[in-house]
């Protein structure tokens, strides 16, 4: 079987972390490492030489020279759609970083063009490979919690002021008349969202998206703290609430409840807590690039293939039309560490409650809620 060919568009940024994951799989043979390609300069380290790799500063002369067969995306989200189209036209598949696009129209291209090319899009929402997760579908589908009646997740970060200095669209609505896909809902929680979304079943939701979004730094556009809520067609109420303003670190707790039972599970770390359980087992996880070559090479099925992320697309949509958040007045806010954080008071209590009771901001007893 002829070794895959990958090219890389994106090479700073996230895409350090594909770079990562790519010279391990380069160095043993599994994979030929082709292209990269970033219009920046490209940072390079010894855990990741560019050692003769061809570089540009041109994705489609890179795709031209280079004819990979996978081509993984790692660059704003704005560029996604002309990216990804043009990968799939030269005969690619793609391995598109999440979001996959901004909204619903974007999504109908993109998955057109999948569907005339032939092509795979696998989308970069990593936790979908996880082990618990099946672990806690399986106990789900064989009735061990009952009827799903809701999923709730709560996150609660600590991000640096600095983190909105990270690049030109960070912490921005719009840039140059387009929206941009930042803020802790659409961008380090938009896998809370995805992972919820599929722990209630892969359905669509039903009538509206409730959303309250709060923003603690005057400089910047977006949500750092947020709630959304909607139930699925199958009935099952989803809440996500998450802040990158929180005193205390809650990774990101899923709890998920039945007529029977309730489950726990971290999505970033893979642990997961079953009815009648009392300690957190500890999973491990499927790399969806691994998961992609499979597909390829022996039709295993795809976990994050474009057609599984269309819920989320419809609340980032929802999320991303939303106006500037409601700033929240200093007397509720904190500073801490040299590198400056911003915590707002009682958010990490506020998000774990609103998870766990399908509560939004404005329904608990919150003084900025
Ligand atoms: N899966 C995850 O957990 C995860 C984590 C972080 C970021 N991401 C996603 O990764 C993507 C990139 O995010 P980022 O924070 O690294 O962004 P970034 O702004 O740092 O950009 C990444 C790189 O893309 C390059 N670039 C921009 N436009 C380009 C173009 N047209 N052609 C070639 N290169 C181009 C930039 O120069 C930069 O080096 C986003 O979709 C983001 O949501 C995913």
């Amino acid at each position: 079987m002829e070794t895959p060919r990958i090219a890389l568009v994106g090479a700073n940024g996230y895409g350090l972390h594909h770079r990562r994951n790519l010279e391990p799989r380069r160095r043993s043979g599994e994979i030929a490492f082709v292209g990269l390609c970033d219009t920046a300069e490209i940072y390079e380290d010894d855990t990741i030489p560019l050692a003769g790799l061809p570089v540009y500063d041109d994705y489609l002369t890179m795709l031209d020279e280079t004819d990979p067969h996978v081509v993984v995306i790692a660059t704003p989200p704005p560029t996604h759609l002309p990216i990804a189209s043009a990968a799939m036209r030269n005969g690619s598949d793609v391995y598109l970083e999440k979001p996959p696009v901004a909204n619903l129209e974007e999504y109908a291209a993109l998955y057109s063009t999948m569907v005339e090319t032939g092509r795979n899009v696998q989308v970069g929402f990593q936790a979908l490979g996880s082990h618990a997760f099946n672990a806690l579908r399986d106990a789900v589908e064989a009735g061990r919690l009952g009827e799903i009646t809701s999923v709730g997740v709560a996150g609660s970060w600590r991000r640096p002021d600095a983190y909105y200095r990270r690049s030109p669209w960070a912490g921005k609505r719009e840039v140059d008349g387009t929206l941009v896909a930042d803020g802790a809902l659409a961008n380090p929680f938009a896998h809370a969202s995805q992972q919820a979304i599929a722990l209630a079943g892969d359905w669509p939701l039903a009538g509206p998206i409730e959303l309250e979004r709060l923003r603690c730094r005057e400089s910047i556009e977006v949500d750092d703290t947020a709630v959304w809520r909607a139930t699925n067609k199958n009935g099952v109420r989803i809440t996500v609430a998450v802040t990158v303003c929180g005193d205390r670190k809650l990774e990101g707790d899923i709890y998920v409840r039945g007529t029977e039972g309730e489950a726990w599970l971290e999505y970033t770390t893979d642990r997961l807590i079953l009815p009648g359980e009392t300690e957190a087992k500890q999973y491990g996880r499927t790399d969806l690039l691994d998961n992609l070559l499979a597909h390829r090479q022996r039709g295993i099925g795809l976990i994050s293939g474009l057609r599984r992320s269309k819920t989320f697309t419809g609340v980032l949509e929802r999320v991303l039309n939303d106006p500037v958040p409601r700033l929240v007045g200093e007397e509720h806010l904190e500073r801490a560490e040299d590198d400056t954080v911003t915590i707002l008071k009682g958010a990490d209590r506020a998000v774990e409650e609103a998870a766990k009771g399908g509560r939004l901001f404005s329904e608990l007893d919150l003084p900025w809620g």
